[in-house]
């Protein structure tokens, strides 16, 4: 537990799935740039990852999903055009979309599922642990998610970590649950995750409620350490053809190198609709332009 572990940099951001649940908006567009409010869905996850520290982000791809890379990459002309017509506010908008953030691409050629996404970015990660987010899952708190998930890897000499949160009963068998128990925070400390640290024994994808063994569900952010590679490189394709992450992770939290915290924000699985629906609802009401009045919209709205 005690290893040095290297320092997290890199975020993957597997955005190769055919978002089949949004057709037909997704037929010619890639669901990460569905609009909430003002910002495509990717944002908010890139945006995640410059609060969190990282300084190099990773897209695994597919065919369609050159609008990401457009977004993410200078827009000169744009610029000048904003600039030129007096919309500075708008160019520097525009010029901040990526931070400081290296951008690269790979493919997934085929959509093989959530763990052969990841395995694709292998080579680019190289030796060393990285983050990796959903792109279709809003994480909103305080502290940001991947930042919470990169100090319990420091913590715990450079172990894998995930967020989860409780699920309902009947929305357990949508989700990756954990088998896990508490443990004391290696090394003391007063981290905000300290005191709710626990680790995974072991995890079920998308069980029934009887079989599930708890109600805690994977939510869309990982730290893991670069063994995942070898194990999913290992995993044999389930269903579809299917490489899972969640095959990785079992074999992570069977070598005890896994930790989970339940996160403390507000999660938005926009990859549904009605997920996307709410996202849109309640970021929108925290709009510091359009909030006020939307709320007085949304009171008046005859239901
Ligand atoms: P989802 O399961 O939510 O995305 O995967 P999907 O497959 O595109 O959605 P539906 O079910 O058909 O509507 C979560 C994230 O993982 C990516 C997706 O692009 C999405 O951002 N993903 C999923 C991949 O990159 N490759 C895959 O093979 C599967």
């Amino acid at each position: 537990m005690t290893r040095k572990t290297k320092r997290v940099r890199k975020a993957v951001l597997p955005v190769a799935g055919l978002g089949t649940r949004f057709l037909p908006a997704t037929k010619a567009i890639p669901k990460e740039m569905l609009t909430v409010v003002d910002k495509p869905l990717i944002q908010y996850a890139v945006e995640e990852c410059i609060a969190s520290g990282i300084e190099h982000v990773i897209f695994v791809t597919g065919r369609r999903k050159s609008a990401i890379e457009d977004h993410f990459d200078l827009a000169p002309e744009l610029e000048s055009f904003l600039e030129e017509h007096g919309k500075s506010e708008s160019a520097r908008t525009v010029r901040e979309i990526g931070g400081d953030l290296q951008f690269s691409y790979t493919r997934q050629s085929v959509a093989l599922g959530l763990g052969h996404a990841v395995l694709c970015a292998a080579e680019l990660v190289g030796d060393e642990p990285f983050a990796v987010l959903l792109g279709d899952v809003i994480m909103a708190s305080p502290a940001p998610a991947t930042r919470e998930l990169i100090e319990i890897c420091d913590a715990t000499g450079g172990a894998g970590a995930i967020h989860v949160e409780r699920v309902p009963r009947e929305r357990l068998h949508f989700y990756g649950i954990i088998d896990a128990e508490t443990v004391e925070s290696p090394g003391g400390g007063n981290a905000a995750w300290n005191d709710r640290l626990l680790r995974v024994k072991n995890l079920v994808e998308k069980p029934s409620a009887d079989k599930a063994p708890s109600d805690l569900g994977i939510t869309g952010r990982y730290v893991l350490p670069p063994e995942i590679f070898d194990y999913l490189a290992e995993t044999k394709p389930g269903a579809g053809g299917e490489i899972q992450l969640t095959d990785g992770l079992c074999r992570l939290a069977a070598a005890e190198q896994l930790y989970a915290t339940v996160f403390q924000g507000r999660t938005h699985d926009a990859g549904d609709k009605l997920g996307f629906l709410q996202a849109t609802v309640e970021i929108g009401l925290k709009d510091p332009k359009l909030g006020t009045q939307f709320r007085e919209y949304l009171r008046k709205l005859k239901l």
